[in-house]
């Protein structure tokens, strides 16, 4: 496709799809179309961590180029500031506190979002309103209803949305996915699923503080609900409380269940059972389990996931991964590679073994790649908003059976758990006045 054909097929205005501009101006933007150079600018929303990881790789392309650069903590958006003008070689991009500036911001094409899970969902939809592409980080957002609105969304607007779940652009993991597909390993009936991160220790109890210099906290609160500000709460360690986050069960889940669905070819599960708790610290400052176990029942074979802070040794001395049990050999799938180890039956071995496969390592220079492309073909990209919210669901779904103390059973049909009001309860997102969903 030219340049032109390009254009023609995806530039729009907001009045050409009837839209009412959000925070003022009209929108124009989207890739090439403000940028004679046909570069792709980007904003990044949430500069610490894995929002500054992703902007770092898309910048190993020549083709991106950063012109924005949003966070409520002026110590991590100066600082980026200086690592974006000294990677590039040019001059910093803008600066913003408030999420909504990049999204006026016309020379924007596509987002980078990088913040806590609770600020996934605003962000993304309101990006896919302005006419830009989105790279969003996992798991796809905090709660059910905003993952169902989200993907809604993106495809409300025409958008690529690709999710951060870079394990879907490492060639070893659909390599195993296909090789277990063609049945190579014989009827499958168990899949194990496991976090083990010695590298999460216990969090303390720790007093509440003044708000640190240079911190818009009421934005970093944003939807959740309103509480004094506490360091333990606040960068990273977000992930361990439910106002923000699902524990390590979304944090590793949506990386690793994402794959169990794909080796089998499974859909969403309609059954999960789960139990788990502070097993590890009783007396910490975590609200979500450090330890939990959940069994997702299909009709033939059932998913288990199973996770642990602050010990390792997982199924086969491995931090994290996946087992699927075939009745020939058992293939087991890691971020390093796969192998195959056979079953022994007596002295007979029932196939051979797959020797070990060792993985690239190049998962998230890939993924950010593949978004790049899709941005100019408008493909579907390997992470697509679909298969974040698929896997963020499914890990939502554990984690409400588990604060439940029971089974949940979801309906994709009516987007809602039978007959279980405080399961439905936990499947909505409860925003915090001003911030509200938007209705689509
Ligand atoms: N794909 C991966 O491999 C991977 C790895 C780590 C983290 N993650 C995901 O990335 C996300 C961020 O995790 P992290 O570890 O980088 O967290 P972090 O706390 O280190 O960084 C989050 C950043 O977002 C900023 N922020 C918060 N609210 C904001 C707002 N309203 N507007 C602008 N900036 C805001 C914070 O100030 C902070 O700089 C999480 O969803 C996490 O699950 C993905």
């Amino acid at each position: 496709m030219n340049r032109r054909n390009f254009l023609q097929k995806s530039a729009f205005t907001a009045a050409g799809i009837g839209l009412t501009p959000l925070f003022g101006g009209s929108y124009q933007s989207v890739f090439g179309q403000t940028a004679p150079s046909n570069k792709v600018k980007v904003a990044l929303i949430g500069c610490r961590s894995m929002g500054w990881s992703n902007l770092n790789t898309f910048l190993d392309y020549p083709e991106v180029e950063c012109v924005a650069l949003c966070d409520i903590d002026d110590e991590w958006l100066n600082k980026r500031a200086g690592d974006v003008e000294k990677k590039s070689g040019k001059k910093a991009p803008k600066l913003y506190k408030d999420w909504r500036k990049v999204i006026d911001n016309k020379d924007v094409d596509a987002v980078i979002i990088g913040t806590p899970d609770h600020w996934h969902c605003l962000p993304l939809i309101y990006a896919c309103q302005a006419g830009k592409d989105v790279y969003v980080e996992k798991p796809l957002a905090n709660t059910i209803e905003e993952c169902d609105l989200m993907v809604k969304a993106a495809r409300k607007y025409n958008r690529i949305a690709q999710v951060g779940q870079w394990q879907r652009s490492d060639p070893h993991w659909d390599e195993s996915a296909s090789y277990l597909r063609a049945g190579n390993i014989g009827r499958i009936r168990t899949v194990k699923v496991w976090a083990y991160q010695d590298g999460k220790p216990t969090l303390p109890v720790i007093a509440d503080e003044p708000v640190p210099a240079g911190v818009d906290y009421d934005m970093w609160l944003g939807p959740a609900p309103k509480r004094p500000f506490n360091m333990y709460r606040f960068h990273y360690n977000f992930r361990f409380f439910w106002d923000y986050a699902g524990g390590l069960m979304s944090d590793w889940g949506v990386h690793l269940l994402d794959y169990a669905l794909e080796g089998m070819g499974a859909p969403l599960p309609t059954h999960t059972f789960s139990g788990g708790g502070k097993f590890a610290y009783p007396n910490d400052a975590m609200e979500t389990p450090d330890t939990l176990m959940a069994t997702y029942a299909y009709d033939d074979f059932n998913i288990i996931w199973d996770h642990a802070c602050g010990i390792n040794h997982g199924p086969f001395d491995k931090k994290e991964g996946l087992a699927f049990y075939g009745e020939n050999g058992t293939l087991v799938l890691t971020r390093a590679g796969w192998e195959v180890i056979p079953v022994v039956a007596g002295k007979e071995a029932r196939m051979e073994a797959v020797p070990f496969k060792k993985g690239e390592g190049k998962g998230l220079y890939n993924h950010v790649g593949n978004f790049l492309s899709c941005i100019k073909s408008r493909n579907l990209p390997a992470g697509d908003i679909e298969i974040g919210a698929r896997v963020a669901k499914m890990s939502h779904f554990a984690n409400i059976s588990s604060r439940l103390k029971r089974e949940v059973r979801w309906n994709e049909a009516t987007r809602s758990f039978i007959n279980d009001n405080e399961a439905n309860q936990l499947a909505k997102a409860h925003y915090r006045a001003p911030w509200t969903l938007p209705v689509l």
